[in-house]
């Protein structure tokens, strides 16, 4: 007999017939056969036992949830890399990687196709501020020192699936096959050939030819659609898996707390899940309304006979771009961007204090320290950019030496001793520690890239020659 029920109104339950559940109540019963949960237990239970879920563990750390603290950039570039999986697949089906075909067929999307240039408008959109939030996420991490041990390892996944970004990025240029991709694809491919010894070689490799063609077309397309989309998605199941393998995000501190804050979790349904849903639909919504507005550029079909005054690299590549009007081509494209991938890649080996971690900026004396490097490198890098072009001339001034010395390392000895000063400076009289100088000379070089990519993009006009934007000539 059950328990609190009269023989009779057991009888009763089993006579009345139960109308039959809608198909919709079949469907929630087969999916939640236990029904949902109505307690934190239980949802707790939900979030372990479910597949969808097990991205997060069943309780999340309050403080780590702080947007003014991750500013929800990791996720952000998660929701972009969605959006550009799915928009790529419609794009994919309607297009055809010959030339001129493809660009023919960027028009039909444009023209017949259902919702066809809302969707390669979101495309483009997308994969432009995926750079930007990528790029803002690695300072977010290097600012907050997240990639100190344990988590040296995702901040090296993490380099590795920006470069794959700026790859998808690149080789996704070329495919609209119309004069804007041709001819920065040539500007940014012509980087390759600078390579030592095996330049030559691998620019034939990467273009399949001599110069961009039809063959570019074909192995930009292949790389865009399988190789690199492939990597990134499989890095970022592993970068995700990470996170939690290292324990969790790091925890926000302030600058003057000086004991770890003490563990306050709370259940990731809803609490973090709500915001997570409700961060992705207003950013879906922001890049749907952005893209319905604003339509990714298209120009007229390639032609190789006509080059544009000036050819600019894509915007991402204008920095490397400006950089090699200053110095010789190995410098400028090979050996100071290798120092960059490489500075980057070690930076967590070198910066270890475990106690700064989740303080942005490390210290008081750390933010001055960024405030002091950005407000040099805001100044110092114009100043410089003007003096190389109007005035410092050193293969005119050292006519014997060879140019890789004159207008290659001298150069780039004139700007690394003040940096070598200045860091030496900062140690002795304001006594930053490692991690302080870490950063000062980081935020240094990196505003200073910031701004030559500025430069090259908006003051950059015919024959590469400087104009204020509002003077640029047009051809
Ligand atoms: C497709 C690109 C990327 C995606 C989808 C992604 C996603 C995420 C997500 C969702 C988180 C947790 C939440 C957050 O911090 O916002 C995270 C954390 C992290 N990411 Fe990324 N990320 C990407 C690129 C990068 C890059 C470029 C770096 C650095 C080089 C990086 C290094 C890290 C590290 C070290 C953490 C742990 C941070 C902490 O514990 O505070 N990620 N990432």
């Amino acid at each position: 007999m059950t328990l609190g029920k009269s023989a009779k109104e057991t009888n009763m339950d089993e006579q009345t017939p139960k109308p039959d559940p809608s198909l919709f109540e079949q469907m929630r019963n087969r999916l939640t056969p236990d029904g949902l949960p109505t307690d934190d237990r239980g949802r707790m239970r939900m979030v372990v036992d479910s597949l969808v879920l097990h991205l997060h563990p069943a309780k999340t750390e309050v403080n780590s949830m702080k947007w003014t603290y991750t500013w929800g950039l990791g996720g952000l570039s998660a929701l972009l890399m969605m959006i550009l999986g799915l928009t790529g697949i419609v794009l994919l089906n309607n297009y055809t990687p010959a030339a001129p075909q493809a660009y023919l067929d960027i028009l039909e999307i444009n023209s017949n196709v259902w919702f066809g240039e809302l969707i390669r408008n979101m495309h483009h959109w997308s994969a432009n501020l995926l750079i930007v939030v990528a790029v803002l996420h690695l300072i977010r991490v290097f600012a907050t020192g997240a990639y100190r041990p344990p988590r040296e390892l995702n901040w090296l996944i993490g380099v590795a699936m920006l470069l794959l970004i700026l790859g998808a990025n690149f080789t996704g240029y070329l495919l609209p096959w119309d004069q804007l991709a041709y001819w920065a694809i040539t500007v940014g491919t012509s980087i390759v050939s600078y390579v030592p010894l095996i330049g030559a070689g691998l620019g034939r490799l990467v273009l399949g030819g001599p110069e961009v063609g039809a063959n570019t077309l074909l192995n930009f397309y292949s790389m865009h659609i399988s190789f690199i989309p492939l990597a990134i998605f499989s890095l970022m199941s592993y970068h995700f898996w990470r996170v939690r393998k290292d324990g969790g995000l790091t925890i926000p501190k302030s600058s003057t707390q000086t004991e770890d804050p003490k563990p306050e979790r709370v259940t990731t349904i809803p609490h973090l899940v709500h915001r997570e849903l409700i961060f992705a639909v207003a950013w879906t919504a922001a890049l749907l309304t952005f893209s319905m507005f604003i339509p990714a550029p298209l120009e007229g079909i390639a032609n190789p006979g006509l080059s544009p005054n000036p050819a600019k690299a894509p915007w991402y590549f204008m920095g490397l771009q400006e950089l090699l009007l200053h110095f010789h081509p190995l410098v400028g494209a090979i050996i100071i961007p290798t120092l960059a991938i490489i500075g980057i890649f070690t930076l967590p080996f070198f910066d270890l204090n475990a106690k700064s971690v989740g303080v942005y900026f490390r210290s008081q004396r750390g933010r001055s320290l960024t405030v002091l490097a950005t407000g040099l490198a805001l100044i110092s890098t114009p100043v410089w950019v003007l003096l190389d072009e109007y005035l410092l001339n050193w293969t005119l001034w050292l006519p014997t030496w060879d140019t890789l010395i004159s207008n290659g390392l001298i150069p780039l000895a004139v700007i690394l001793l003040p940096l070598i000063f200045l860091d030496d400076w900062i140690h002795k009289s304001f006594k930053a520690d490692t991690e302080e100088r870490v950063l000062f000379i980081a935020s240094f070089l990196f505003t200073s890239f910031i701004v030559l990519t500025l430069i090259g993009i908006f003051f950059r006009g015919p024959g590469m020659s400087l104009y204020f934007p509002w003077n640029m000539p047009v051809h």
